[in-house]
């Protein structure tokens, strides 16, 4: 173990870098801002940081609407103080002198994932606790690609960011007690609801809800029951407010089929894991859900 003396202290967070402004990394730089957190939104080009910003302006607005029904200068001053908490920067360097915390939500590519945090570690001061968001990739595999493994984490948040109050705090076996305490301390201060896991395939919702997606994928491949029928008995007798096959085109076949050959490839044993042909088939005719108008079900293209 490296020496944690010098990580930031429980509850001590207050800089942070976001990396990718893209869907969810837009969500958690405006929690930020909206918590009082200093954020700096790191993206590629100016662009795509005008776009974020402008959709995070919106959505701050939104909030205020909301939460200051009755007083409008009260919203008025939470979007500005919000706002205010809020930059942009194709660079980090200037943010990274004094961040307490990175958080990286780019693209699920591990390559990359690793090289941003390589360029990272070498300019990041000591203190700094790293971070990444993804979804399906092991932290451990991205955290080795810095000297700082007992201040790295993984900080899976849930789509819309603003609005879904989970948080899961993912630690490596080297992560440090400090580390660790410092990421749930500001989970909090981020006003979400925070869950512990370690470092395993899907963490702890994906690796119940792509297992659950697939095997009503292989019912309905053997002839057990219609798509339709398997979303209406999960959601009336389970309860659950959408499908599975609801589900999965929500959050878009290819990123299912995407997360799902991953750990496949990782465990090619687990055959919770296993690919499908059906899910395959649709994927390769471009069939990925809501967002292409039709996945398992058609929808009216807007
Ligand atoms: P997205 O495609 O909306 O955003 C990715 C952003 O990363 C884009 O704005 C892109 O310009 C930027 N980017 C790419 N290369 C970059 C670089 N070298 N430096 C800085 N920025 C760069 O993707 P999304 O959906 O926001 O996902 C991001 C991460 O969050 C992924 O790891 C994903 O697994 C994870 N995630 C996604 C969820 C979802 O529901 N979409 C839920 C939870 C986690």
């Amino acid at each position: 173990h490296l020496s944690t003396t010098s990580v930031a202290r429980a509850g001590q967070i207050h800089e942070m870098i976001v990396i990718g402004g893209g869907l969810m990394g837009a969500g958690i730089a405006q929690v930020g801002a909206q918590t009082g957190h200093k954020v700096t939104l790191v993206d590629l080009n100016q662009e795509v940081l005008d776009r974020s910003q402008a959709r995070i302006q919106a959505s701050i607005q939104r909030v205020a609407k909301k939460q200051f029904q009755g007083d409008p200068s009260a919203g008025e001053t939470f979007v500005q103080s919000a706002l205010a908490n809020l930059q942009i920067a194709t660079q980090p360097h200037a943010a990274l002198a004094t961040a307490d915390l990175v958080v990286e939500a780019v693209v699920e590519n591990l390559e990359l994932k690793r090289k941003i945090f390589q360029e990272y570690d070498a300019i990041a001061p000591a203190k700094t606790i790293f971070a990444s968001n993804t979804s399906s990739l092991p932290i451990g595999d991205i955290a080795t690609a810095t000297q700082r493994l007992d201040r790295f984490g993984g900080l899976h948040f849930f789509n819309p960011v603003p609005v879904m109050k989970l948080l899961e705090v993912i630690r490596i076996p080297e992560t440090s007690d400090a580390t660790f305490q410092a990421m749930l301390d500001w989970g909090q201060a981020m006003k979400k609801t925070t869950v512990k896991c370690q470092d395993t395939p899907g963490f702890i919702v994906n690796r119940i809800l792509v297992p659950t997606m697939m095997e009503a994928v292989r019912m309905v491949e053997r002839g057990d029951a219609s798509t339709r029928d398997v979303d209406t008995a999960m959601k009336l007798g389970a309860g659950h407010p959408m499908g599975p096959f609801e589900l999965a085109d929500y959050v878009g076949l290819d990123t299912v089929k995407f997360i799902l050959d991953g750990w496949h490839a990782k465990y090619p044993d687990q055959p919770l894991f296993k690919p499908s042909d059906m899910l395959n088939q649709l994927v390769d005719s471009g069939k990925f859900g809501i967002k292409s108008g039709e996945g398992f079900y058609k929808y009216e293209k807007k």
